[in-house]
């Protein structure tokens, strides 16, 4: 049974509609539902009474000085003290500051102390994705459950055994998941579970911020931040995700969880400077982007930019501090012409800019254009027909903030092409040439190694000789 104060959302949900987009929710919601297992009332009190264990999942945005606002924590404790008829496993799983748990059952506790019930604390906090969420729920590679007492990791074990023992009916892999080890479920202190969420998402936006700052020193020093990424990934203690140079990391967690983890630390006494850089970092992302944008194009205003993406990662309409959002509320202030285009995020986007084209073609966005910003690394957007838009475009200018597309290939269509951290397409074409040269020169050499006559005059035969070389065929236009 879920609850919520804002009627139009139950409505929404009780009509069988997700309230926001996410792959694979809609047959969640109408498969739980059908089945008896999931229902939504408007009535606080009767989801309080209706079970044993309560989640609550309310948002606990940033305040002006970047700590968590926690009233509607304090809200629903007072809503569960009150409305409760017998004891009741209350579970924080929004995300909360350390030491949130200790609040919380001291408010319950005064809350409910004319009902004498008992009210016990856990935290459980969440680590799913926007846009692969259902995904991430299924298949957790870990679940972290803060407790205080034997009873309560029992109740989250049950919870969870579906997970847990992989007998759950997963939506994302139609036929069969996936083999993968089981997740680990690890019982800590409320505080340490707590803790152990912040500091996740906060190591992950040092990471992103790392890789951003590596991005603009490839870009100085003529090496491909990709390149360099991918080989450090590969060391298992760096690991190759979130190292994805670009426009900065967005949505409602990361910046607003490094905040308050800052604010955190500064409230007991630590200084975070690592994070409040990582943050320093991240706020400069859009306008470097725009200063490329301001060099391609010389003269900003009055010109025709199209924008592709609005959502603040793709396979989400969430378009809360979104980068996206900031770049056109930037050139839009600047006196640029823009139309933009998403394919989920242009309803969410109208409601914070009104004024900007949105259209539902990615191609219209491009037409007539002076530039086109790729925002969002939505896979839509990769597998357009390039050529085509180059073709629409007043001038093929792309700046791709989320390093989408391939410089060697836009190069080869046509294209003056930016992206981030990434050599231009001229350099990366002279290095793609030599690796074919040098392939082709040991595919030549093969054989006589395999002889075992490796001569210098060998050798000297076995490379293309020049004219071979200036003989190579362009690369194909081809999409990117
Ligand atoms: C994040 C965490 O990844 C989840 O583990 C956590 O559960 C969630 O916050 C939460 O606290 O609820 P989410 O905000 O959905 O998930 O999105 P991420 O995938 O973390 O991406 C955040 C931002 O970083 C996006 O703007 C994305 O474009 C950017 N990013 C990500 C990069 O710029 N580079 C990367 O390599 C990865």
């Amino acid at each position: 049974m879920c609850t919520d104060n804002d009627p139009a959302r139950i409505a929404t949900l009780e009509a069988g509609r997700a309230p926001i987009y996410e792959p694979h929710l809609d047959t969640v919601l109408a498969t739980a539902r059908s089945a008896g297992r999931l229902a939504f009332t408007r009535s606080a009190g009767e989801a309080v009474r209706a079970g044993d264990n309560i989640f609550i999942c309310v948002g606990t945005p940033p305040r002006q000085t970047g700590e968590a606002d926690l009233s509607a924590i304090d809200n629903v404790a007072r809503i569960i003290a009150t409305e409760a008829r017998t004891p009741k496993l209350v579970i924080e799983k929004s995300t909360v500051p350390a030491q949130t748990g200790l609040q919380l059952k001291r408010a319950l506790a005064v809350y409910g102390r004319k009902n004498g019930l008992t009210l016990r604390v856990a935290s459980n906090p969440e680590f799913l994705r926007e846009g692969t969420a259902v995904e991430d729920f299924m298949h957790p590679d870990r679940i972290v459950v803060g407790v205080e007492d034997e009873g309560s990791e029992k109740q989250l074990r049950e919870i969870y055994r579906p997970i847990l023992e992989g007998s759950r009916h997963c939506p994302v892999h139609t036929a069969a998941c996936p083999p993968a080890p089981a997740p680990h479920m690890l019982v800590t202190s409320m505080t340490s579970s707590e803790l152990i969420k912040h500091a996740s998402n906060s190591f992950l936006a040092l990471k992103i911020s790392y890789a951003n700052v590596l991005a603009d020193l490839c870009e100085r020093l003529g090496a491909d931040v990709e390149e360099v990424t991918s080989a450090m990934g590969l060391d298992p203690r760096i690991g190759p995700q979130f190292l994805r140079a670009g426009l900065g990391f967005g949505g409602f967690c990361l910046p607003k969880d490094v905040q308050a983890f800052v604010r955190l630390a500064e409230s007991v006494g630590v200084d975070f400077g690592l994070l409040k850089e990582a943050e320093r970092v991240n706020r400069r992302r859009v306008g470097l982007f725009l200063d490329e944008v301001r060099r391609a194009l010389w003269v900003v205003k009055d010109k025709q930019v199209g924008v592709l993406g609005l959502a603040f990662k793709p396979n989400t309409d969430d378009v809360r501090l979104a980068p996206a959002i900031e770049v056109i509320r930037q050139l839009a202030a600047e006196g640029v012409q823009v139309r933009a285009s998403d394919p989920q995020a242009m309803e969410k986007a109208r409601a914070i800019l009104p004024d900007v084209e949105y259209v539902r073609d990615p191609y219209e966005v491009a037409k007539n254009a002076d530039a086109l910003l790729i925002t969002t690394e939505w896979e839509e957007f990769r597998r357009m027909d390039w050529k085509r838009i180059r073709d629409v475009m007043a001038r093929p200018l792309v700046l791709d903030g989320r390093n989408l597309l391939d410089p060697v290939q836009m190069k080869a269509l046509g294209f003056e092409y930016y992206s981030v951290g990434r050599p231009d397409a001229q350099a990366k074409l002279k290095r793609r040439r030599n690796s074919a040269i040098v392939i082709q020169a040991f595919t030549a050499l093969k054989p006589v190694l395999q002889e075992g006559h490796l001569s210098k005059t060998a050798i000297l035969e076995a490379r293309p000789s020049s004219r071979d070389r200036t003989k190579r065929q362009p690369l194909e236009p081809g999409n990117p």
